[in-house]
């Protein structure tokens, strides 16, 4: 079901890099109209096309580009929020705008756990929309938060679904190669990534999301909950000098075995449900699988499908567990704005907000 009308938006940390991925995703949609820009004090009042630091190569759509910031804590009557808020700020901000009777589709960490809120990928999970109301009802919220992925578990998690579906996932280990956007702007110091890798980000903190995100996101939902997944997860993250595109590495263990072959047709023929392949930004296919043996690279994959696709390669035997392989997307589009906006599609497709 798409709307008859375009719906107003408000973007919440509009001026970062994850917000500015909303403007240019948004600024064009044919869903969304962008009505409300929000900032911290330094940009309140000011103009957007003077208060955001402009990373992308596209320039700033003129017309949003005079649309005036707004405070954060002034609940806007829209029905949809995109977040891209500092985790501390959306913990308070993003449940004002879902008590005022805002659903807010958001980027940051604050609520991914809640057990009341769903952690979403639309190819992946989209039953765990149901949800929604169980929250509204516990916290007395119009509105809602719904969340997407760390930008590094929605990358593994793209591919691990159909391989967990088909064959099981027992365990897996993997090692993160994240892009330096990921970090927003100005984000890593040049004297600290340019000739260099970082072995740590977050002080551990993205490897405690990467070892519990996906438990969730594959977990069953049943009788008003979500039954986590039973796998078992080892990651080692590392900054690396790549402006955009999160690469991960895999070694995968699985129920029932499988070939290298056959791993690849599951993942070639993994289709999204009916309800997401006709929305405005799911991608033509969620994964492609790269025969070549040096594919994927962030700078050639990254932009799959506008950045919303998932590249796979080097699936071979494993010498430890079953089998291996490389994934990759783009952290600030499908790894963030991207997601989001999808995840919103989805909501007004189902009926939820609209
Ligand atoms: N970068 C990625 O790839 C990525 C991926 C997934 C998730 N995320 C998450 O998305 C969120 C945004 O990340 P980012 O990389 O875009 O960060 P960023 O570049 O640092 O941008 C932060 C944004 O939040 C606003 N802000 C800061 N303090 C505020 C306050 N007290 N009240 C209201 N707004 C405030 C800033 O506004 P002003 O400019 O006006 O100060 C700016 O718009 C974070 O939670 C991050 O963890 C990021």
């Amino acid at each position: 079901m798409s709307p008859t009308r375009k719906l107003p938006v408000a973007i919440l940390g509009a001026t970062g890099a994850v917000g500015q991925r909303f403007v240019q995703l948004l600024a064009d949609h044919p869903w969304f109209e962008i009505a409300v820009l929000t900032g911290s004090d330094r940009s309140i009042g000011k103009p957007y096309g003077e208060v955001a630091r402009w990373i992308l190569n596209d320039p700033i759509p003129d017309a949003i580009a005079e649309m005036v910031v707004q405070p954060t804590d002034e609940v806007a009557d829209v029905p949809i929020a995109f977040s891209a808020l500092p985790t501390e700020n959306a913990q308070e901000s993003e449940p004002q705008w879902a008590a005022g009777g805002v659903v807010v589709c958001s980027n940051a960490s604050s609520f991914r756990m809640d057990p009341l809120v769903p952690l979403l990928i639309p190819e992946v999970n989209p039953e765990h929309i149901a949800l929604i109301e169980h929250q509204q009802r516990q916290r007395n919220w119009r509105g809602a938060i719904v969340t997407n992925p760390n930008c590094a578990t929605i990358t593994l998690v793209m591919a691990l679904k159909p391989l967990h579906d088909a064959y099981g996932v027992r365990h897996f280990f993997t090692t993160t190669l994240q892009a330096i956007s990921g970090a927003g702007y100005p984000g890593v110091a040049s004297l600290d990534i340019l000739d260099n890798i970082v072995p740590n980000i977050g002080n551990g903190g993205e490897e405690a999301k990467i070892e519990t995100e996906p438990l969730k996101l594959l977990g069953t939902f049943a009788d008003g909950a979500i039954q986590p997944a039973e796998i078992g997860i080892s990651a080692q993250v590392t900054r690396v000098p790549v402006i955009d595109g999160h690469t991960a590495t895999v070694a995968v263990e699985l129920a029932a075995k499988a070939s290298p072959g056959e791993a690849i047709a599951t993942l070639s023929e993994f289709r999204a449900p009916p309800v997401v392949r006709g929305l405005p930004s799911a991608p033509a296919r969620p994964i492609v699988v790269r025969a070549e043996a040096d594919r994927p690279q962030p700078r050639r994959d990254r932009d799959l499908y506008g950045g919303m696709g998932t590249t796979v390669g080097r699936v071979r035997p494993c010498n430890l567990l079953d089998l291996r392989f490389v994934v990759l997307s783009h952290n600030t589009i499908r790894g963030a704005a991207g997601g989001a906006v999808l995840n919103a599609e989805l909501l007004v497709a189902e009926g939820v907000v609209g």
